[in-house]
């Protein structure tokens, strides 16, 4: 799977202004240090040619020369300032529409995410993934039950803590049509390097159709094998975890897994998503992803290929 993770290619008004920031700070500190370079080379170039003179602080143009450089120190300050203070700006402007609310949960070591609506029968949850249609200005409203963590999605915005006990929100506004990681940024434990989410920015209707699908219950197991992976599910302790809409898995502990066969990744961007990595998931989730909550289950070889016949269905 081809995805982005970078400061340098915005994706986001958000993430375009601080570009420009970064941009300016790069010049003029770029030039500020070439200067400096520039003079210290030709003060030691002149110290060696003029080694048995003593200096002369009333040579000509040594005044102006200071002048000049005072002057150009605070300009590249008030540059700086004036550029930080309208960024400041444009970011606060971006923040003021909203066209869809989320709500993220950080959890050791993944992310719920809730697509929140006023009708109650148009909002679902998913896990690790976040579909935006382009261009639509997005609030997520985070929160954390266990410890600080920290969203992160470089190419969209800058970073946002999840505090336990206090809410907080990021702004998004995607520009172009992508994949882009995001990435835990506040050091949670264990498996806190193992903490991505995948934000899907797509069109509007291909955005539609996802939502569409997302809100459906789970699908029927299309075959026996499929049908028999259901019951070893809903009678182990997978089910006790995870959710899977209209069936009676209804844990809240794990992640949802209602369309687990949509998703790009498995075990929050640990692994790409494929029935062999699922299989390997499930097999040794302390293998895959040590210190991970995930328990192993331990199952019969057939029931395990009967479980992800199953799980593979749920698209
Ligand atoms: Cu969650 Cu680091």
């Amino acid at each position: 799977m081809a995805f982005e993770q970078t400061v340098l290619q915005a994706a986001g008004v958000q993430n375009g202004h601080i570009h420009t920031i970064w941009l300016v700070l790069l010049y003029i500190c770029g030039v500020m240090y070439l200067l400096v370079v520039c003079f210290l080379v030709w003060a030691l170039w002149r110290a060696r040619k003029a080694r048995h003179s003593a200096p002369n602080p009333d040579a000509p143009g040594m005044s102006i020369g200071l002048y000049a450089w005072i002057g150009l120190v605070i300009a590249g300050l008030f540059g700086i300032t004036i550029t930080s203070f309208a960024v400041d700006r444009a970011i606060f402007q971006s923040n003021q529409q909203t066209g869809l609310v989320l709500k993220v949960t950080s959890q050791q070591w993944w992310w719920t995410v809730e697509y929140e609506n006023d009708d109650p029968s148009q909002t679902f949850r998913t896990a690790n993934e976040i579909h935006l249609p382009v261009n639509v200005p997005v609030t997520l409203a985070l929160s954390s039950p266990d410890v600080i963590h920290s969203f992160w999605v470089p190419n969209l915005h800058g970073k946002q803590d999840l505090i336990p006990g206090r809410d907080t929100d990021i702004h998004l506004q995607p520009t172009r049509i992508g994949i882009f990681r995001g990435q835990c940024a506040e050091f949670c434990g264990a498996q806190h390097a193992n903490m991505a989410l995948f934000v899907i920015v797509e069109s509007q209707q291909d955005f539609d159709r996802w939502r569409a699908g997302q809100l459906q219950a789970a699908h029927e197991p299309a075959d026996s094998m499929a049908s028999h992976g259901r019951d070893v599910f809903m009678t182990s302790a997978c089910a006790l975890c995870h959710t899977i809409r209209g069936t009676d898995a209804g844990g809240m502990t794990g992640p949802d897994l209602t369309h687990v066969a949509s998703r790009v990744s498995l075990a929050a961007g640990t692994l790409n998503y494929s029935r062999g990595n699922l299989a390997a998931w499930i097999t040794s989730p302390q293998g895959v992803k040590p210190g991970s909550h995930m328990p192993k289950v331990g199952l019969s070889p057939d029931d395990l290929q009967s479980m992800i016949a199953y799980l593979d269905g749920l698209k």
